[in-house]
């Protein structure tokens, strides 16, 4: 099988607009959570039971922060949702970060695209259904479809560099990122492209999102006054997810294509496995029997014992069931066949104390983090966990970064729907 290795990184994130910006900022223990109950029209924010988020910081890119503008012409900016856009500003740092620059029409056609949302555009879905409502079809713009549609983000990356391999588009909820990490290493090991652009993107902060998933009773809503605290996996005082915006792009490669042109290899992408819990629509199995099934696929794929993964970034959102629940699969998997002696040996944090949940993009930034964890060996914290609730005894990262050396990552995403992956990563040796 052709190995696939990650040769470069690209991300918007609530911590900032770069890699480097939002990596360095996570080890710090800096915090992206803010309030929203300020935005207009505020009659709407404010009556939502959770006003907090994880926004991308609007300001100069000297700054590290966003600005279509410097990533954008304004044809581009008003043809691309806003997930397109933070999808574009991604993939562009990432080739950059990579060197991929194809000319040719031989590298152009092994280049491919497998990018996701988890909701995508539901802004113009919004206000153009207002819009109709009131005054017709006419008032319905032609950008509307493509505006729409999930699949353009991939599709406007591929117009836009002319990449000509598999152009494909993953939405499965919170785990669209992991898939779509998942997905396109396999197109590089069964031969059908040398390079992917990989991963995913969300912009959904609109006050019909957060009341759809407050009435799903998903998210946080006691620390409206202290937005810093409201996302706090693992702790026993945790309450639901806070949600947030981002991108998050990889770059794919097949090892011998990366080392002939001498790129810079971040790590080795060494399994992937695929869950469905069969269950329920929104809740996990209690005992992560879906989450425990995903890692192991992912780690026999890797051909890795559990014994030998160095840190996990867990999918944990700061739910009370869905922390508890996949707790407990790490817990069976990593004290099981092959595994380690004692609890304390695992080292699992979740970088959503930071960042929020990114839901589409969630999976494909805390690869990158994930992938950092090898290169830097360095493991980023999970804030907030003061108190941490009963059960729970692995070594989760509280608060500050921990250097280790970190040989393989796990990287876990869980959607509704049921739906879960796992990804494997290691150094490359
Ligand atoms: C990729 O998909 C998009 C959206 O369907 C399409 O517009 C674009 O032309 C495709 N690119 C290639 C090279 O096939
Ligand atoms: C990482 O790999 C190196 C080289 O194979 C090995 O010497 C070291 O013990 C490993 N570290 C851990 C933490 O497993
Ligand atoms: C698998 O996916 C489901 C989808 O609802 C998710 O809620 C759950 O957390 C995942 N499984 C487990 C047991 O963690």
């Amino acid at each position: 099988m052709r190995r696939v290795v990650v040769t470069g990184l690209g991300a918007v994130t609530p911590l900032g607009v770069g890699i480097r910006k939002t990596w360095t900022r996570l080890v710090a223990g800096d915090n992206g959570i803010v309030s929203v109950a300020h935005l207009t029209p505020s009659a709407k924010w404010q009556q939502l039971p959770s006003t907090v988020a994880g926004m991308v910081p609007v300001g100069r890119k000297e700054e590290g922060k966003w600005q279509a503008s410097d990533w954008l012409n304004k044809g581009e900016e008003r043809r691309m949702a806003k997930f397109t856009q933070y999808a574009i500003a991604a993939t562009e740092m990432a080739l950059e970060d990579a060197g991929w620059r194809p000319n040719k029409q031989e590298d152009k056609e092994a280049t491919g695209v497998c990018l996701g949302s988890g909701i995508g555009n539901l802004e113009d879905l919004y206000s153009t259904s207002i819009a109709y409502e009131k005054e017709g079809y006419k008032k319905v713009s032609p950008l509307f479809v493509p505006q729409l549609l999930i699949n353009l983000g991939a599709g406007h990356i591929s117009m836009k560099y002319g990449f000509q391999g598999p152009n494909h588009s993953v939405t499965t909820a919170c785990t669209t990122g992991a898939h779509a990490i998942g997905d396109a290493s396999r197109f590089i090991a069964f031969g059908d492209a040398d390079v992917m652009i990989a991963g995913g993107s969300e912009s959904c902060i609109h006050p019909l999102a957060l009341s759809g998933f407050s009435r799903s009773r998903s998210l946080a809503t006691l620390y409206n006054d202290d937005p810093k605290s409201s996302s706090r996996p693992f702790d026993r005082d945790r309450c639901g997810f806070v949600i947030a915006e981002g991108a998050g792009v990889v770059i794919l490669e097949e090892l011998e294509h990366a080392k002939a042109r001498g790129a810079e290899i971040y790590a080795e992408v060494r399994g992937y496995g695929c869950s469905g819990d069969a269950y329920h629509m929104t809740a996990p199995k209690e005992d992560g029997a879906g989450a425990h099934l995903a890692m192991k696929r992912a780690l026999k794929n890797a051909g890795i014992r559990p014994r030998d993964v160095d840190y996990i970034n867990a999918h944990a959102t700061s739910t009370p069931l869905g922390d508890a629940a996949e707790n407990s699969a790490i817990k069976s998997l990593m004290l099981g066949d092959h595994g380690v002696n004692k609890e304390s040996e695992i080292s699992v944090s979740s970088t959503k104390g930071a960042l929020g949940h990114l839901l589409g993009a969630a999976g494909a930034i805390e690869a990158i983090f994930s992938i950092l964890a090898i290169k830097d060996n360095i493991m980023p914290p999970t804030l907030n966990l003061q108190n941490i609730d009963d059960g729970f005894r692995c070594n989760y990262i509280p608060l500050a970064a921990q250097q280790k050396e970190v040989n393989v990552s796990v990287s876990n995403s869980f959607g509704f729907g049921g739906t879960n992956a796992s990804l494997a990563f290691s150094k490359y040796k």
